[in-house]
């Protein structure tokens, strides 16, 4: 390998710099013996189209694209997976050898991923599942979770109009709204329960919904992963719920985006988990 050869890829968003994306990938580097980057770039709002367009020119092999650009660079792309218009976001551009974008989402898979990994007991088509949030996660987790084959998905946003354009944009009869006062009622013999919301973070107001109505082996999984351990997900084991946090989701996202930018393999597994942890 020349040092022209060396693979370059990276995350594009705006803040960057607390990106996770950096750590995980040169990890992933090290480990496969890859003389490789992966580099954080900041690019502001309104640039996303720009700065894709330049990656064939630089020779970057790719990039991870994060807020607030995984709408915004559907229009800059030459093609997009199936995958990343049901999730209406792109999370991963690879620049082809002829030097075309082509978009997709590993957010979809690396949800799934994750959740099967954590709570393996869990089965799609046991009892309902209920999303909280309706923003660009939420749709992601929804397309995860359809495409698993939960019987019914119940979408539950404080902001009600947008849990129903989820539904719309999902399009799918599975899917059903309910209102952020329904909650109760839509956790009634669910059988999993993901937090997509903000609600959590650090910084943010708790998630304190009463679990009692959930199924007795229901899995509750949070997107967040600053904290860690939610108050939800404290709340759901100390009820002795199985519980999923936020950290796998985001090693998971990242092992088919590796495989995209570097031709290797890397592995969700708890050495990636401590080192990530490391930095938390
Ligand atoms: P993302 O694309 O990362 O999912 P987002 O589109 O900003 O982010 O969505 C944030 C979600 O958190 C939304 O579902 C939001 O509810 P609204 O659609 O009503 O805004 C939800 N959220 C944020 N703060 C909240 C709060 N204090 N109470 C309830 N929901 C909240």
């Amino acid at each position: 390998m020349t040092v022209a050869d060396r693979p370059v890829a990276g995350v594009i968003g705006w803040p960057v710099a607390h990106s996770l994306s950096p750590r995980l990938h040169r990890f992933w580097l090290d480990r496969a013996g890859i003389d490789g980057f992966y580099v954080p770039l900041p690019v502001a709002p309104g640039h996303a189209a720009a700065a894709l367009a330049g990656l064939p020119a630089l020779g970057l092999r790719g990039v991870n694209v994060t807020v607030p650009h995984k709408q915004a660079v559907f229009d800059a792309l030459d093609r997009v997976t199936p995958v990343a218009r049901r999730a209406g976001a792109v999370n991963t551009v690879t620049v082809a050898d002829d030097g075309t974008l082509e978009g997709t989402n590993t957010d979809v898979a690396g949800f799934l991923g994750h959740l099967r990994q954590a709570a393996p007991v869990w089965r799609a088509d046991a009892a309902p599942a209920v999303i909280l949030g309706a923003g660009g996660a939420a749709r992601a987790a929804a397309v995860a979770l359809l495409d698993a084959g939960v019987a019914r998905l119940v979408v539950v946003n404080r902001t009600v109009a947008r849990a129903e354009a989820l539904a719309l944009a999902l399009g799918d009869p599975r899917v059903a709204v309910a209102p952020w006062e329904g909650l109760a009622g839509a956790l009634d013999g669910a059988g999993l329960l993901v937090n997509t919301t903000s609600l959590g973070m650090a910084g943010q107001p708790p998630l304190t919904p009463d679990l009692a109505p959930l199924a007795a082996d229901a899995v509750v999984y949070d997107i967040v992963y600053v904290p860690l351990e939610t108050p939800l997900l404290a709340a759901a084991r100390a009820r002795g719920l199985a519980t999923v946090d936020g950290l796998g989701m985001l090693i998971h996202q990242g092992v088919p985006a590796f495989r995209a930018f570097f031709g290797a393999e890397a592995a969700a597994d708890a050495a990636t988990r401590a080192h990530l942890l490391a930095a938390l």
